[in-house]
């Protein structure tokens, strides 16, 4: 079934204070993480997006015992580093791309064979990325032959550890090698050329294991760990994804009156590239009630509406703040002046092309924007409204439904049903704080 949302201008401001979902990136790796744990860890807050539902599908499917997810409840009884069994079938990792790399590194020390597969947008992005290193630890893993999924994975005893030094900035390839290195003979090591959110690494220390890292220069560091210990169950709150909350960061600077709260967000330092961005733009953004969660930095952040200036965004914000640039570019056309995006490359290996992707929605609604290799020029100005395709992209539909907040006529998005993969009750929070979203299933 196909969801089409339709947006309309807002006639007031928006108002209010929201709790979006869990995390997404932490609700993996503690649904990951407390499998492979010796003993029962108790998550809250979990994210129960379709990408989630994935990896705990999988692990299911690998004979790991979970109670819920109840209202963001669930429970977990690891079965150790070992203790996975062999799917009968393929491991069907739907949209997530953080599922099929983080799984990938894992499988690859299993006693068993496996095949990850996915939906039409997993299955054409790029694999190699995961199974190169992977392959140079002595794992066994092969995509298809343009490098997109399946991956084929066939377990063998031990890794060798590697010192990897990463292509690009990612967190997925980086958390892949780390998970790998958990079943290597010796110490394991990537270099990140620019700071990725580093999840991973602060989940790991959550479950007892130890993990380094060393600042290099003021972008690059190095993370290490040595193979062949455990992790040891523990009780895990996950706040909420500081990505869902970048669409109502964005509808509340660019909608005229509004004043809201987004509640208990994960402000992780590695992830709040958007509000750096936003703040460049002359967003009025506050951070209130600091406090640590599971080892997380958490906030309040407050946003009222003060109407954004284009930018030149730091090309070194794109790392931290690599899921919002869709949304962030619906904030650029509604700013006075131009915006420009550039050092984003990256952003066509999402899940969807997001640069073209975007260019071509922003066209579609009467925006002014030139596409370029690394990113775009977006003119800010009035926003018509119009019809836009989201190509499978959880994100791109989201950003989109945001725009029609303030568009003369309304902003209708097709193949929105992807929406469910990140943040299921998007619609019933939008109109929580004034903004309508309508909704229309298409069977
Ligand atoms: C993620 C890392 C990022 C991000 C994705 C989640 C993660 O991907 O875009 O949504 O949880 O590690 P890359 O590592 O490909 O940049």
């Amino acid at each position: 079934m196909s969801l089409v949302l339709s947006t309309k201008k807002a006639q007031n401001g928006l108002t209010g204070k929201l709790r979006v979902p869990g995390d997404k990136s932490m609700s993996h790796r503690a649904v990951m993480f407390s499998s492979l744990s010796n003993g029962t860890s108790n998550i809250t807050g979990l994210l129960e997006g379709e990408d989630v539902m994935a990896t705990l599908g999988a692990f299911r499917a690998m004979g790991v015992d979970a109670q819920g997810p109840n209202d963001g409840d669930l429970t977990i009884t690891g079965v150790g580093m070992r203790g996975l069994s062999a799917p009968e079938n393929d491991l069907d990792m739907g949209n997530s791309g953080t599922a099929m790399r983080l799984m990938c590194g894992i499988l690859a020390a299993q006693s068993f064979a496996s095949k990850l597969v996915g939906d039409e947008s997993l299955s054409s992005r790029p694999m190699r990325r995961v199974t190169v290193p992977l392959t140079s630890m002595g794992a066994r893993c092969a995509t298809d032959e343009d490098g997109c999924p399946p991956i084929h994975v066939r377990g063998v005893e031990k890794l060798e550890p590697i010192d990897y030094k990463l292509p690009m900035a990612s967190a997925q390839v980086k958390s892949a090698v780390l998970l790998a290195g958990l079943y290597a003979d010796g110490e394991t090591s990537v270099t990140e050329p620019a700071p990725t959110r580093d999840h991973t690494e602060r989940m790991l220390k959550a479950y007892g294991y130890d993990c380094e890292t060393e600042k290099l220069t003021d972008q690059a560091s190095i993370i290490r760990l040595k193979g062949g210990g455990e992790l040891t169950a523990t009780d895990i709150d996950i706040p909420s994804d500081i990505s869902s909350a970048a669409f109502f960061m964005v509808a509340a600077s660019i909608i005229p009156e509004s004043k809201i709260t987004l509640e208990h967000v994960c402000v992780n330092p590695t992830r709040t590239g958007v509000i750096d961005i936003l703040k460049a733009m002359g967003a009025d953004i506050q951070l209130l009630n600091h406090r640590a969660i599971g080892g997380e930095p958490v906030a309040d952040i407050q946003v009222t509406y003060v109407g954004l200036k284009g930018c030149d965004i730091d090309p070194k914000l794109v790392p931290l703040a690599i899921d919002e640039f869709p949304v962030i570019c619906v904030a650029a056309a509604c700013a006075e002046g131009v915006t420009t995006v550039s050092g984003a490359e990256e952003l066509r290996a999402k899940e969807s092309d997001r640069i073209s992707v975007m260019v071509e929605g922003l066209r579609n609604i009467g925006v002014e924007v030139e596409e370029r290799r690394d990113g775009m020029v977006v003119t800010g100005g009035v926003i018509a409204g119009g019809e836009v395709e989201s190509h499978h992209d959880h994100r791109i539909a989201m950003s989109f439904a945001i725009a029609g907040g303030v568009s003369d006529d309304a902003v209708t998005i097709k193949g929105a049903e992807t929406v469910a993969t990140s943040f299921p009750n998007f619609v019933a929070l939008t109109s929580k704080i004034g903004l309508h979203v309508a909704p229309q299933a298409i069977s």
